[in-house]
């Protein structure tokens, strides 16, 4: 079969990662990167470091706004699926380019596999759940890394063609793992920092970038923590941090971001995660590394039930409070899978992927 996938954004190309290796053992992949992100330091370097095939097809975005970005994605996507005509366009997660990629398939009656189906944070407020509820509802293969996902797909009636296969991130954080394993220390020299003895922190989510109050919030926290913070910056970030001026203590480092290997080592160490990212939550659970969550609410709510998540919102006191009282869970039990979704993914394309909506698609699209 051909298998048109998109990615634009850093999680799609780590997820891309594992699922292209497996693809490409007995389907023809087609690439194809949106331009989303496009430094060297959020793409190039997880094609370098993951070593991912380079794109068939990029498509050079870029940034904008979510309409302009959204439009031009759609277009662009559009001609390639048209030159290609691919029997399954395959989307991961929620950004705009998954937006973009399932919209595009779904106008020209192309069946849509969605890996990392199903996820709600119910917070319609944030960009992430408009594409996700979007792709759900225009896919017509649904690969959920949880139950929770699932049950979620399940209340708004999608019941058809929805596997539970585990989360592709574990799968390529054991790949990661082999190769980081040993390179510990030299990694922390590099960093100038010791096993257990600092946090790694990341924030980049509009909620809390684009609310100055927020991240002011999260940002004092940071300096109020007396411990080394290694903090790599999102360019979204960087650029709000440098417009409002912002002065960390010597204690906080505001690094560029780092290649995967290097997070996965970085995270692996630290005493402790602060972040708004998803895969981080998860990251940090499968690692055994403690979380603080900066949001709210989360789609990965089976790490907070956990204990190893805890969710503190933007406010200064009540993260500084949770960074120093944390107490760590007696047990870890397995979550999100065995490590091996990648395989099931590919797998479910050969069998029960009987698309559900493409006959009415079909029909439309011809009537046209
Ligand atoms: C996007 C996703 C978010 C995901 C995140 C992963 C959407 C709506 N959001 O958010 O779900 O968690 O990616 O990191 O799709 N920029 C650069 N260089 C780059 C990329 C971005 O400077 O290579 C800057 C630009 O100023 C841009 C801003 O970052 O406007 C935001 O980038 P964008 O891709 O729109 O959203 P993210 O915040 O990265
Ligand atoms: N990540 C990385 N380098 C960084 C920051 C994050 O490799 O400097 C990895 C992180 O380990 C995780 C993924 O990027 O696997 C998460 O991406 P991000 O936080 O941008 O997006 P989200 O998961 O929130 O959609």
């Amino acid at each position: 079969m051909k298998i048109v996938s998109i990615v634009g954004a850093r999680p799609q190309f780590i997820k891309a990662a594992v699922i292209s290796r497996k693809l490409r053992e007995r389907h023809n992949e087609i690439l194809v990167h949106t331009g989303q992100h496009y430094d060297y330091e959020m793409s190039g370097i997880f094609f370098d470091g993951l070593e991912l095939p380079k794109p068939d097809a990029s498509l050079g975005v870029g940034s904008g706004s979510h309409g302009s970005q959204t439009g031009k994605m759609l277009e662009a996507i559009e001609h390639v699926l048209l030159a290609e005509r691919p029997d399954y366009v395959l989307v991961y997660g929620d950004t705009n380019s998954t937006l973009g990629g399932a919209l595009a398939a779904s106008k020209l009656s192309i069946p849509i596999v969605h890996v990392e189906a199903g996820l709600r944070s119910f917070n319609r407020r944030m960009p992430e759940e408009i594409n996700r509820v979007v792709a759900d509802h225009l896919s017509d293969l649904l690969l959920c890394p949880s139950e929770t996902a699932v049950r979620n797909l399940a209340v708004e009636g999608i019941t058809q063609n929805v596997h539970l296969v585990g989360d592709v991130m574990l799968d390529v954080l054991n790949w990661a793992k082999r190769r980081v394993d040993g390179n510990e220390p030299a990694l922390l020299a590099r960093f100038g920092v010791s096993r257990q003895a600092y946090i790694l922190a990341t924030v980049h989510r509009s909620e809390n970038t684009d609310d100055a109050a927020k991240l002011s919030g999260i940002l004092n926290a940071l300096n109020t923590i007396k411990e080394p913070v290694i903090f790599p910056v999102h360019p979204r970030t960087r650029k709000i941090i440098s417009e409002m001026g912002f002065r960390p203590e010597t204690h906080v480092h505001l690094i560029d971001p780092v290649g995967y290997l290097d997070m996965v080592g970085l995270l692996g160490s630290a005493r402790l995660a602060l972040t708004d990212s998803g895969g981080l939550q998860k990251e940090a659970y499968w690692l055994g590394v403690p979380c603080l969550t900066l949001r709210n609410e989360t789609e990965w709510v089976e790490t907070v039930e956990s204990g190893w998540n805890t969710l503190v919102g933007h406010e200064t006191s009540r993260i500084a409070q949770a960074v120093h009282s944390i107490a760590l869970p007696n047990s870890r039990p397995p979550l999100y899978g065995d490590g091996a979704a990648a395989e099931k993914c590919v797998e479910l394309l050969g069998f029960g992927a009987e698309p559900v909506n493409s006959a009415e698609r079909t029909e439309y699209a011809n009537s046209r």
